[in-house]
């Protein structure tokens, strides 16, 4: 079996290393291989922050600078970047990062093990913000460190560091330096090896011909739920197809229509653009896990998983969204929730791939509201989600499109429900007639996240809420009154 060379640039410098698994993690390359001790393991399932680490990646003539899980990150996937890690921030000369400097002037490490993990999302934020000329608002500082577990020092003098380190003497990295080493990097052929471990075609093309060739091998995105097969389910794979690089499937585009999401685009990325649309997501997408996972995690991935529980495909069911399938055999288009047929269960054949996801425009008469019910604000998996998209024409229903999560083997679309609405005068008598179809229409399992019941009445609930949002009244956001930290 031939395991390509896998090659980044670290510290400034060209690292190769042959023999890495395709299985192999970046945390594990990084702590076991390279000795690069200060990335910490903590939970090795994405949950705790502690492993997190910069990458960067060219995009065009600037460095496009992302934290990350590197517990669940496969080591082979970060081929071709740039890497930070925490030993990395304090000068040659031993001076301090503003970063470190912002955490120790304000008391913001206690027992030190997060540290090094909020360091890098801190990091990350001074990058993307700082380094822009941007101050950091307590908002961005709450969502840069959404993936980040302290249990001692507390967040408040964390997020006051966060605000902090903008206001000392700025520290830039040598940009210049490190493009023209990925420059190289990205000239690099792999070639295509019949016998690979782990492959990264850079095209649609490319990447249909080997999932033809190798239905065995192991499809991956970013890895944030394959990682956790790897991690805690202790599976392996022989070899594995990353599709992060195929440039056809990395793009957003739109026409008067429709918005096109490609399917390795991060979910960063691809809720930034449906935002962009429709402001009043803001709250549910900076709930879909923390930001080291969004980073990594594609909106195809969490689509193409099926999880009952994923938290997209509800939203993407409400708003019509159309998925495209490709293989070497041709492409094919589908309704979203045509796609699933059981538990984490599709209509995709061994050798197709999702390739796009296709999402209508607003219209200037669409309601639309997403709600996630969890244990925690942050970084939780739904027990319940509800997503309803209305459209009322002179009192009366136009049309109304019903996505679940939660409540069902798969995502799913509330049909009887619609069709309980459709036509019928927007009354609150009418809504409940139909929150007792919506609680009739779906079973759910009782699991550690939820009982069968709760989600059942919580799932009425949200209609109820979602009416009562139509005439005006708004729930009270934490995000609106702020958090106590
Ligand atoms: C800490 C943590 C928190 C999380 N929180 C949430 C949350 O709040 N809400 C939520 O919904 N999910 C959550 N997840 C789950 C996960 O992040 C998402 O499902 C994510 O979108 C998966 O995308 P990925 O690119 O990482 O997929 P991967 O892990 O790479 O792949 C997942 C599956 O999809 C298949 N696949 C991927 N891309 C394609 C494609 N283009 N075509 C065909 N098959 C494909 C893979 O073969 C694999 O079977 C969380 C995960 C972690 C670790
Ligand atoms: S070790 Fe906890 S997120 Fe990676
Ligand atoms: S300082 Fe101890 S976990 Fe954060």
């Amino acid at each position: 079996m031939h395991h390509p060379v896998l090659e980044f640039v670290h510290a400034g410098e060209l690292v190769s290393l042959p023999h890495v698994p395709p299985t192999r993690t970046l945390l594990q390359v990084l702590r076991e291989d390279l000795g690069l001790t200060a990335t910490k393991e903590g939970c090795n399932e994405g949950d705790c922050g502690a492993c997190t680490v910069v990458l960067g990646e060219k995009q065009g003539d600037q460095i496009k600078y992302s934290a990350v899980n590197s517990c669940i990150r496969l080591a082979h996937s970060i081929h071709g970047m740039a890497l930070w890690t925490a030993q990395d921030l304090v000068g040659a000369d031993g001076t301090l990062h503003p970063v470190q400097k912002a955490l120790l002037t304000n008391n913001a490490s206690q027992c030190g093990f997060c540290t090094p993990g909020f360091a890098m999302s801190l990091f990350g934020l001074y990058q993307n913000q700082v380094c822009q000329g941007e101050p950091v608002s307590r908002n961005q500082a709450q969502q840069a460190l959404s993936g980040n577990l302290c249990r001692c020092t507390g967040y408040r003098p964390i997020l006051d560091a966060a605000q902090h380190m903008g206001k000392l003497p700025q520290v830039l990295q040598d940009e210049a330096a490190i493009l023209s080493k990925l420059e190289l990097l990205a000239h690099t052929e792999q070639g295509l090896e019949a016998d690979f471990s782990y492959k990264c075609p850079k095209t649609l093309a490319e990447l249909l011909t080997l999932r033809s060739a190798h239905p065995s091998a192991q499809l991956v995105a970013g890895c944030t739920d394959v990682g956790l097969w790897i991690n805690k389910a202790q599976r392996d794979f022989a070899s594995v197809l990353d599709l992060t690089q195929v440039a056809e499937l990395r793009q957003i585009s739109r026409d008067a229509n429709t918005l096109y999401i490609g399917a390795a685009v991060t979910l960063t990325d691809a809720f930034d653009a449906l935002l962009a649309e429709r402001s009043q997501l803001h709250s549910f997408v900076h709930r879909f896990a923390g930001l080291p996972v969004r980073n990594s995690g594609t909106l195809g991935g969490n689509v193409a998983n099926g999880s009952p529980i994923g938290d997209s495909m509800p939203l993407l069911i409400a708003l019509h969204a159309r998925v495209v399938l490709a293989s070497v055999r041709g492409v094919r288009e589908l309704p979203l929730d045509a796609l699933y047929t059981g538990y984490r269960q599709n209509v995709m054949a061994a050798d197709e791939v999702l390739t796009q996801i296709k999402v209508p425009r607003p219209t200037v008469d669409e309601f639309l509201r997403v709600y996630k019910v969890t244990k925690r604000q942050e970084d939780d998996i739904s027990a319940v989600c509800l997503a309803v998209h209305l459209q009322l024409h002179d009192g009366a229903v136009d049309s109304i499109s019903i996505g679940v999560g939660g409540v069902a083997a798969t995502p799913m679309r509330a049909k009887q429900t619609q069709a309980a609405l459709t036509g019928q005068e927007w009354t609150q008598a009418r809504i409940k007639l139909a929150i007792t179809t919506l609680r009739q229409e779906f079973q759910p399992i009782s699991d550690m996240r939820a009982s069968s019941g709760y989600r059942t009445q919580v799932l009425g609930n949200l209609l109820q809420r979602f009416w009562l949002e139509t005439q005006g009244q708004s729930a009270v956001h934490l995000d609106d009154i702020g958090q106590p930290c």
